[in-house]
């Protein structure tokens, strides 16, 4: 049996139970692959797919996101939002600033947000990987549907990454249980999701930036592959974009396919 129950989650949202439609399952491919495939055959929003094991969690451009059952919490949220997909550029900035204020609703510290879909925890001015969101979107007539994938540590893995990563019972003194720490982070983005509705990235900008973890360090960017000259970060502004101070002009990244690494 999956080890997240529906009935219980519902009872830890309170008066946001009816806004999502949750489906807990021992194993899947992927959470967003599965809701994917979902939301073609007509699922509705918030719709929520929490899996225990994925055979094949996915990050950005086909890298893959590893994940322990007992360590960690995947699952994928559907959302439909108004108009074309040229609105979302900074949604998977917004959604960090939803995962950030759920697990600082549970009491956690140091959770800050690097451009454009980490979340990072912050231990001495050292930086590791807590969380990682990817974003899908598929558009029709009636707007755009957004997969908003999640992957929480809630303990740090013990595989061996190309960067550092955390877990969450590193930044809270003690780990919540699965429905609750559920329950918070989907509170945190039906809030921030209707911001983002409303009034695009620009309404969670300051919120984004007071938790951004590079603010005035030097960076690096690889673009495509090929390494940019370094500069100095300045954040996002109000589409998202990623701001980079250079010796001679400030560059401004919109593209997904820009990393950004510590210089
Ligand atoms: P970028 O800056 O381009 O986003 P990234 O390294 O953060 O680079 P992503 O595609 O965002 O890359 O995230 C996927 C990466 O996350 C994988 O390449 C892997 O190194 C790392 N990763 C996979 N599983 C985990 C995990 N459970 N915790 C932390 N990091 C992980
Ligand atoms: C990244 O850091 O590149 C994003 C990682 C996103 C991982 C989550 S786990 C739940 C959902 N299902 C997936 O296959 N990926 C996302």
């Amino acid at each position: 049996m999956a080890s997240i129950d529906p009935v219980l989650l519902k009872s830890r949202l309170g008066e946001l139970a009816g806004r999502f439609d949750v489906d807990a399952l021992d194993e899947c491919d992927s959470t967003s692959s599965e809701l994917l495939r979902r939301a073609e055959r007509g699922a509705p929003a918030g719709t929520v797919i929490v899996a225990d094991r994925q055979r094949a969690g996915r990050g950005r451009r086909g890298r893959q996101w590893l994940s322990a059952p007992e360590d960690s919490l995947t699952f994928s949220l559907l959302w439909r939002f108004s108009g074309s997909a040229m609105r979302l550029s900074g949604l998977s900035l917004a959604v960090g600033v939803a995962v950030a204020k759920g697990l600082e609703s549970l009491g956690a510290h140091g959770a800050r947000l690097k451009w454009p879909n980490d979340v990072l925890l912050e231990q001495e001015g050292e930086f590791a990987k807590l969380a990682g969101i990817l974003i899908e979107l598929a558009s029709d007539r009636r707007g755009t549907q957004a997969v908003i994938g999640i992957g929480l540590n809630l303990r740090a893995p013990t595989v061996e990454l190309p960067q550092p990563a955390a877990g969450l019972d590193e930044a809270i003194r003690v780990l919540p249980d699965r429905h609750t720490l559920l329950a918070a982070l989907l509170t945190a983005l039906a809030d921030v999701l209707q911001r983002f509705e409303e009034g695009g990235f620009a309404a969670l900008q300051s919120e984004w930036q007071a938790r951004h973890a590079w603010q005035g360090l030097p960076v690096r960017l690889i673009e495509d592959g090929v390494e940019e000259g370094p500069g100095i970060c300045l954040g996002a502004d109000s589409d998202g974009a990623l701001l980079v101070e250079t010796p001679v002009c400030i560059k401004r990244f919109l593209s997904g396919d820009v990393s950004l690494r510590r210089a």
